[in-house]
């Protein structure tokens, strides 16, 4: 389930055995897992790891690097707002500094998505089943379709706290899919013009992001499934890092507090082997293109 690296170093170069083995395991479903690899804090960062400056109702702070812009935020002075915005936009920095290094074929077609920061107990959080990512689930967005786009993400545990963030991981998304599209409804002619429209939707709803929305949803509701289906816990340590794809990556995030992540989207064609994507597996389960 992981593949792991020695790297210490946002930076290091890594030999041509190594990106091939990187591309080639997360095509397959791995996380690719860096259990050296840390994000220092400065001195007057330190202070930001506290549930305190987020706003409660989104479970994130969120930071938009090519807007400069910062949000989810509470109770910061405007010299705080500066320093937590240069704190994540060093994060993003690294995380791509990282992926141009190890994913050179993928470096070249990403677009960033946005950076967060979870600085809030995961376990013993409420929310509705939907939003609950306590549960099983694959990644996909209600409001942001990604229209067949891959979601890679990199993750960074900076708990000062000695305390893992702990996720279960269920298993390949194939296997997911042949359980779950037989329950999806197909999409409704003329909603997803509607959606777009009203601005519920921020682009065109695709078939495929249709399919993917029903499978998270369905996922996260059945209870059963999330207590039998075959799941490994897995630890990532204060000071570890990782990257996984988890629109294909059966995850939940069941323990933990203050972690930093940053979002990439790429496109299919970017992959050495897109007949693994999520949109190829469920073109090729439903037997029509989905895009
Ligand atoms: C998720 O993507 O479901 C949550 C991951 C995390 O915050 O550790
Ligand atoms: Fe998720």
């Amino acid at each position: 389930m992981l593949k792991t690296f020695s790297t210490q170093h946002w930076n290091e170069h890594f030999p041509d055995s190594a990106q091939q083995q990187a591309i080639y395991s997360l095509e397959n479903g791995q996380i690719l897992y860096f259990p050296q690899l840390t994000f220092q804090l400065t001195p007057h960062e330190q202070i930001f790891l506290s549930p305190d400056y987020a706003d409660p109702h989104t479970k994130n702070i969120s930071y938009q690097a090519s807007q400069g812009r910062l949000w989810g935020v509470r109770h910061l002075t405007d010299e705080q707002h500066v320093q937590l915005k240069e704190m994540m936009d060093r994060f993003s920095k690294y995380s791509l500094q990282l992926i141009k290094e190890l994913l050179p074929r993928y470096s070249q077609q990403l677009t960033m998505g946005r950076t967060s920061f979870r600085p809030v107990q995961i376990s013993g959080r409420k929310t509705s089943y939907r939003k609950d990512d306590k549960r099983l689930h694959v990644d996909a967005f209600p409001s942001s379709p990604n229209q067949g786009h891959r979601i890679l993400r990199v993750f960074c545990n900076i708990n000062p706290n000695g305390e893992d963030r702990v996720w279960r991981i269920g298993e390949p998304f194939e296997q997911v899919a042949n359980k779950f599209l037989l329950q999806c409804s197909k999409p409704v002619p003329g909603i997803a013009a509607f959606l777009r429209l009203l601005k519920i939707t921020k682009s065109y709803r695709t078939a495929y992001d249709h399919y993917m929305l029903q499978i998270h949803d369905r996922m996260k509701a059945d209870d059963e499934y999330q207590k039998n289906v075959s799941q490994e816990e897995i630890h990532f340590p204060p000071h570890s890092s990782w990257i996984v794809q988890t629109d294909h990556v059966s995850h939940a995030a069941m323990r933990g507090q203050h972690v930093l992540e940053q979002t990439f989207y790429m496109p299919i064609k970017a992959m050495k082997d897109e007949s693994q994507s999520p949109l190829r597996i469920l073109e090729r389960l439903l037997k029509q293109p989905l895009v």
